[in-house]
């Protein structure tokens, strides 16, 4: 008798049972049932299809079993399992799976057949995909290992051999069974959210993007929420991808947790998921939050930094290395050195020797090429916590506040500057507003699921044009507005 419970029970005895080390090793996160059986039913309707299903990295067989399950529900002709597992341990529990998937179809009249395959699955896939050895598979259903894969290992070599260019092993399992499949056929796949930014990425996001169509994703909203026994600290997405296929609109839906208790889901014109003429091809998942304020804002604030003139950079002084160049005091020949620990009330105040650390930098031969021209700035924090509520945290840095004909910005900051010079006082002011608005925040975390806002985010971030950053600016004293006042403003939520 099949029972889905015999496999979540068997899977929490195999977690608690496996060390970390071997677990982490593997990259095993086995995925419980009501994520497996959500995960089933994005796939299109399964009645009197004959179907080959690859489960790549297929643990004990969880994700294969509601796929069955739901394939017998609605009398599917034929079900062919083929499951990748490297870890030998995992194959008895598996084979039990398989069994009880056989009896599952059995009893609702479809054929079954299935195997495992006990090799490496980018290595020895690769081959048979490369020699044209295979019938494709018409679905695939994965959760794959996450782990980095270095440029000069087998696994990137062997992939290469089949055109695919990623440094993950989870890219690399997608890739590699979207690229098998069948003309029209299906995949879906839970895999932290990493891929939807980022330079490392964009190569698979492009292949994902050339070879099928995107249909649907579900992003989890809180972190850890998806694997909460096995600590998984990424936020994950599940996507359901057809190859070949057109691509329409994509139904973004986001639950709180994995009980899926409040699925709310939006149908989102592709082109507000990858922006038009985005080289990076960045996917921005607007979730439960979107409203039409918030498309009508995206609509409004649709300019790239680069567009209206100014530019990112992280700051350039790295302290730890400037150490001796440091110093606590100002004198002839110091900069200020500007850290997120001066921002208050959104405008850098300088110097803060109750922070105790130091307020300036000596210029000399080694320091100067460091140091940025006096003028206007917005400065942004790189970091913050999880429990922060805001990820973007702008100030306005003014010449006023510190003064000097140059400037050390930490690290740990980015400056937006116009060509590296300062920019128009309005201006500064203007994007330190939108960039201290909740729907600026909110934009950032559709596409990022890290704590951390780097150049290459704020590049990625839409921006209103310059007039408006004038218009907005000209209201700001020498203090940002609370966030109430500066969502009014900005508007969007
Ligand atoms: C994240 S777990 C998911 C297991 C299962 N699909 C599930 O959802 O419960 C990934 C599985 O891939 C297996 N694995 C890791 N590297 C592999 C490789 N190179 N080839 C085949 N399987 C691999 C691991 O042993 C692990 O069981």
């Amino acid at each position: 008798m099949f029972d889905i419970q015999t496999i979540d029970d068997r899977r929490e005895a195999i977690a608690l049972a496996t060390p970390a080390k071997h677990k982490s090793a593997l990259g095993q996160f086995m995925t419980p049932s009501v994520i497996a059986r959500f995960m089933a039913g994005m796939f299109a309707p399964l009645a009197e299809k004959s179907i080959r299903l690859l489960d790549a990295g297929a643990g004990i067989g969880s994700l294969t079993a509601a796929f069955a399950e739901r394939a017998a529900s609605e009398s599917a002709a034929s079900l062919q399992c083929e499951a990748w597992e490297i870890d030998t341990k995992m194959h008895e529990p598996l084979r039990a799976t398989l069994a009880a998937c056989g009896a599952l179809m059995a009893g609702s009249g479809g054929a079954f057949r299935s195997s495992i395959q006990s090799e490496d699955f980018i290595l020895a896939f690769a081959d048979l995909f490369a020699h044209d050895k295979m019938a494709a598979p018409t679905h695939a259903i994965l959760n794959p290992p996450y782990k980095k894969i270095s440029s000069e290992s087998a696994h990137r070599h062997a992939l290469r051999g089949c055109g695919v260019e990623t440094a993950n092993l989870y890219s690399a399992f997608v890739a590699l069974a979207l690229l098998s499949l069948d003309d029209g056929g299906e995949l879906v796949a839970i895999t932290p959210r990493s891929f939807c930014n980022g330079p490392y990425f964009r190569p698979f996001r492009e292949l994902i993007l050339a070879r099928s169509a995107l249909m649907k994703i579900h992003v989890f909203e809180s972190r850890t929420q998806a694997f909460k026994g096995d600590e998984v600290l990424q936020e994950n997405v599940i996507f359901h991808l057809v190859k070949g296929a057109k691509q329409g609109q994509v139904a973004v839906s986001s639950s709180e947790d994995s009980t899926f208790s409040a699925v709310s889901t939006r149908e989102t014109p592709f082109n507000e998921i990858v922006l038009p003429g985005d080289r990076e091809k960045i996917f921005h998942l607007a979730t439960s939050e979107a409203t039409d304020a918030t498309t009508r804002a995206t609509a409004r604030y649709c300019h790239t930094l680069d567009g209206i003139g100014l530019g990112v950079s992280t700051g350039p002084v790295v302290d730890f290395r400037m150490r001796e160049h440091l110093r606590t005091e100002p004198g002839p020949g110091r900069a200020p050195m500007v850290y997120s620990h001066h921002f208050e009330h959104g405008f850098v105040k300088h110097p803060k020797p109750e922070a105790k650390k130091p307020d300036y930098i000596e210029i000399n031969e080694e320091t100067r090429k460091w140091m940025m021209p006096a003028g206007c700035y917005v400065v942004v924090r790189r970091l913050s916590s999880k429990e922060e509520k805001r990820r973007i945290v702008p100030a306005v840095f003014t010449p006023e506040a510190a003064h000097g004909d140059l400037i050390g910005f930490d690290n740990k900051t980015n400056i937006v500057h116009a060509f590296k010079n300062g920019l128009p006082a309005e201006v500064a002011k203007g994007m330190a507003l939108y960039l201290g608005s909740s729907f600026a925040d909110r934009w950032l975390r559709r596409f990022s699921g890290h704590t951390q806002v780097n150049a290459g985010d704020m590049r990625a971030l839409r921006y209103p044009d310059i007039e408006t950053l004038h218009t907005w600016g000209r209201t700001v004293g020498n203090r940002l507005p609370n966030q109430e006042e500066i969502d009014q403003i900005v508007g969007g939520v």
